[in-house]
C-alpha cells in the first residue's frame, strides 16, 4: 500500500478522535462513580448506627401513638369526635412508605397540621423543639428499616421520583 500525505491525516485524525472519545467515555464514568459512591440516603436503614439512634428515639416519642411493633393504634382511621385521627401505623399496612423521605421529614418536625388540608385537625405533633435534624433523620432510617425489601424498594423508587 502506498501512503499519501492524505492516508496519514485520515489516520491522525482518526487517532485523535478515538483518543478524545475515550477520554470522554472514561470521564463520564468516573462522574458517574463518584455520584454513586456519594449518594448516601440521609435516613439510611442499612446504616446500624444511625437505625441504633433511630430505634431509641422511636420507643422514647413515637411508639405511644405509632406502636411498639409500628402497627398503629386500634382503629385509627376512624375519625375521633374532637376531630383528627388516631397514630397510624409506619409498617408495609400503613401510608408512610408512600411518601418521600422529605416529607417524612418534614411532618416529624413540624407536625401534620400544615400539610393537612384546610378545616382537617391533624394530630400529629411536630418534633422540631425537642429533636435535632440528626436525631429525625435517624428515627426515619429507623422506620425504613423495618420494612420488607418489597416496601423499601417501592419507597426508594418514590424518593428517586421526588429527586431525594
Ligand atoms: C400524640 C400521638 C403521636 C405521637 C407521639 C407521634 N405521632 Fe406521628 N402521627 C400521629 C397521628 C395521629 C398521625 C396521623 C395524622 C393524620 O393524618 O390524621 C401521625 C402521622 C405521622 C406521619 C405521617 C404518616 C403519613 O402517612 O402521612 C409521620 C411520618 C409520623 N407521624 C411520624 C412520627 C414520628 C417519627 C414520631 C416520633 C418522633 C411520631 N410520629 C410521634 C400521632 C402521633
Amino acid at each position: 500500500m502506498i501512503r499519501t500525505e492524505a492516508d496519514a491525516d485520515k489516520r491522525a485524525k482518526f487517532l485523535l478522535t478515538s483518543v478524545i472519545i475515550a477520554v470522554v467515555i472514561t470521564a463520564a464514568y468516573m462522574f458517574y462513580e463518584k455520584m454513586i459512591a456519594e449518594y448516601v440516603p440521609r435516613a439510611d436503614p442499612d446504616n446500624a448506627q444511625q437505625v441504633n439512634r433511630g430505634r431509641q428515639v422511636y420507643f422514647a416519642l413515637c411508639a405511644e401513638c405509632h406502636g411498639m411493633k409500628l402497627e398503629g393504634q386500634e382503629n385509627w382511621q376512624a375519625m375521633l369526635p374532637e376531630g383528627g385521627r388516631r397514630g397510624p401505623p409506619h409498617d408495609e399496612t400503613g401510608h408512610t412508605w408512600h411518601h418521600p423521605d422529605q416529607v417524612l421529614f418534614d411532618i416529624t418536625k413540624q407536625g401534620g397540621q400544615p400539610f393537612s388540608p384546610a378545616g382537617y385537625k391533624n394530630n400529629m405533633p411536630g418534633f422540631g423543639d425537642r429533636l435535632s435534624d440528626q436525631d429525625i433523620w435517624a428515627v426515619i432510617a429507623f422506620i425504613k428499616s423495618r420494612w420488607p425489601d418489597e416496601i423499601r424498594e417501592k419507597q426508594d423508587a418514590i424518593n428517586r421520583r421526588a429527586g431525594n
